[in-house]
């Protein structure tokens, strides 16, 4: 495992233990990082919310798409796109990489 090897990385969990629906927030070096099994994708972002930078973790799902729970801005988990107010910037998006069954989450923003 290179788990220990590559410093760019962070550990999130086995496959198995995040199914389709199900989430994991994990410590990052600035922010949290929300990574999410969107039905059969494993996709992550920052676990900030762009209107007021509060945690999204604990919003509803629907496929690839969150909803902020404090005021509902709506947010892609592909692209960390805006979908509706009151948010109007984008949220961080992480890669993601699978190695010997194990999900990681890359530690800085893809594009950042
Ligand atoms: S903090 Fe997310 S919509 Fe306001």
């Amino acid at each position: 495992m290179s788990e220990s090897l590559d410093e760019n990385w962070i550990r999130v969990c086995e496959q198995r233990e995040l199914a389709p629906g199900e989430r994991r927030v994990v410590e990052g070096p600035d922010v949290d990082i929300l990574v999410i099994n969107a039905d059969g994708v494993i996709l992550a972002v920052a676990d900030e919310c762009s209107h007021q930078d509060l945690p999204i973790s604990e919003g509803p799902l629907d496929g690839d798409i969150i909803t902020c729970p404090w005021h509902d801005a709506q947010f892609c988990l592909r692209d960390g796109e805006p979908l509706s107010a009151p948010a109007y910037e984008p949220i961080d998006c992480y890669d993601i990489r699978v190695e010997n069954d194990t999900i990681f989450v890359a530690k800085t923003p893809r594009g950042g």
